[in-house]
């Protein structure tokens, strides 16, 4: 080899080594702050893909129907969780459906019709079916509340809508 086709390669070399560097990111990251995590002050809220809260429950994105079969209420009915419950709910369902739930809030007069959520259709659905109607909304004109509540909060409305469904016997566990 020549000394000239020497240098031509080694500076075809160092080229090519800079392409690819370039190519795939420098510096490397060195920190763990470069990562699909929310930011703070990151807004809106949206969690990654496929990701799973502290206490297991799922997040969406999963298909509404997916939820609509889940029959137990993944949270369950501890006084903390009915409290809370029932905070959101005097909150964000109210307003329409009352603060006893039977669909006899002040909205409801003014054109929404009333939907008794003691009665015995809404009994019978399955705890994933309720849960399903607040983070994806109504079938019909119910707003979803997603943005407002969250999954974890969505399962403690649930436990307390079961409680005005008289669904919930006396036996709650008060810790926990
Ligand atoms: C703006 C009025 C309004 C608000 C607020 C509202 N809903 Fe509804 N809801 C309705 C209407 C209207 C229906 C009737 C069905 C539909 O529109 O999809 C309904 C139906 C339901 C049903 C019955 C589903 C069924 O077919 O068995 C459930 C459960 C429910 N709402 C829960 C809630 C909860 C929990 C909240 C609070 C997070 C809430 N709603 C807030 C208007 C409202």
């Amino acid at each position: 080899m020549t000394v000239r086709f020497k240098r031509f390669f080694l500076i075809l070399v160092v080229v090519l080594a800079a392409g690819t560097i370039r190519v795939f990111g420098w510096p490397w990251s060195t920190d763990m702050w470069k990562q699909p995590s929310i930011k703070p002050y990151r807004m809106p809220l949206r969690y990654p893909e496929f990701s799973v809260a502290t206490d297991g429950t799922r997040l969406e994105p999963l298909p509404r129907e997916e939820f609509e079969k889940i029959t137990q209420n993944p949270k369950r009915p501890t006084a903390a969780s009915l409290e809370n419950g029932q905070r959101l709910f005097n909150t964000f369902c109210a307003a329409c459906h009352g603060m006893d739930g039977k669909g006899n809030g002040p909205v409801i007069k003014r054109g929404f019709y009333p939907m008794d959520l003691t009665s015995v259709g809404v009994k019978g659905r399955t705890d994933g079916y309720i849960y399903a109607y607040i983070r994806y909304g109504g079938k019909v004109m119910m707003p979803s509340y997603r943005e407002n509540v969250s999954s974890e909060e969505a399962w403690d409305i649930v436990n307390y809508v079961r409680k005005l469904q008289g669904k919930l016997n006396n036996t709650v566990e008060e810790n926990q």
